[in-house]
């Protein structure tokens, strides 16, 4: 059986103040989630030690957005996988397509990032997608492919999660089809060596919509940005209905 995984990635929102009016909102809405899905928040590094002094060990998992590949060192700005473990983090996003876009992120540095996530502890979710220039163009599966091949180098799938979010489907309201989806992933799934890794879908995932993408046989869960800002919101996402 392959995990749910349920990820709210909050990007640059939220003070340590609105963190915990957050959690107040979202934590009795989980009473009744079932054990199986995890259920993760990725905040910013400033929101990090206020929710795990929150969570309580309960069924919500904390999760970094970035993390540097050496340990310390003369990195200004930078945080290190030691310093997310500390602090009770298990997750961290990496290779998510606006650090590739605005913060020069490379697949080369991805891996690096990947194995530095890893050897520390953490559980690394590696996204990976194409942008809408490279889906007209027929590039999708090879640009994705590509991302996979040197992201995943050296890395162990045992211990991994992947999102697969279309750039063009990421803050814009315009969700990937369901099916599309759920072929696309499928397709990762055929690359990687280790059949069980939970592969989520990301980009423009809502209430709305949340029911049919996990309908899908091969959408594991999902990332989600602007809809997890919101308590009532992503916790009907967490608490999504199957048929
Ligand atoms: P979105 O973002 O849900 O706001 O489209 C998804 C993401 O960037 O992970």
């Amino acid at each position: 059986m392959r995990k749910q995984v349920i990820a709210g990635n909050w990007k640059m929102y939220k003070t340590q103040a609105e963190a915990l009016a957050y959690l107040q909102g979202l934590l009795p809405q989980l009473t009744d989630t079932p054990d199986e899905r995890e259920v993760i928040l990725c905040v910013p590094f400033t929101d990090l030690a206020v929710m795990s002094q929150n969570l309580h060990g309960g069924l919500v998992r904390l999760g970094a957005q970035n993390v540097h590949w050496e340990v310390e060192g003369a990195f200004t700005g930078e945080v290190s996988a030691p310093m997310l473990v500390e602090l009770s983090v298990s997750y961290v996003v990496i290779g998510h397509s606006e650090r590739r876009q605005y913060f020069g992120e490379t697949d080369d540095t991805v891996n690096l990032r990947m194995r530095a996530a890893q050897e520390a502890g953490l559980t690394p979710i590696l996204c990976v997608g194409e942008t809408k220039q490279q889906r007209d163009a027929g590039q999708t599966e090879a640009v994705i492919l590509h991302q996979l091949k040197i992201g995943l180098d050296g890395v162990d799938q045992t211990r991994l999660v992947i999102a697969y979010e279309p750039i063009w489907a990421i803050g814009t309201g315009e969700t990937c089809d369901s099916k599309e989806a759920n072929r696309v992933i499928e397709t990762i799934r055929q690359q990687l060596s280790y059949g069980d890794v939970p592969i989520q879908y990301g980009g423009s995932v809502k209430p709305g919509n949340i029911d049919e993408i996990m309908a899908q046989p091969q959408i594991d869960g999902v990332l989600v940005g602007g809809a997890s800002l919101e308590p009532q919101s992503f916790g009907r996402i967490v608490n999504f209905q199957t048929a």
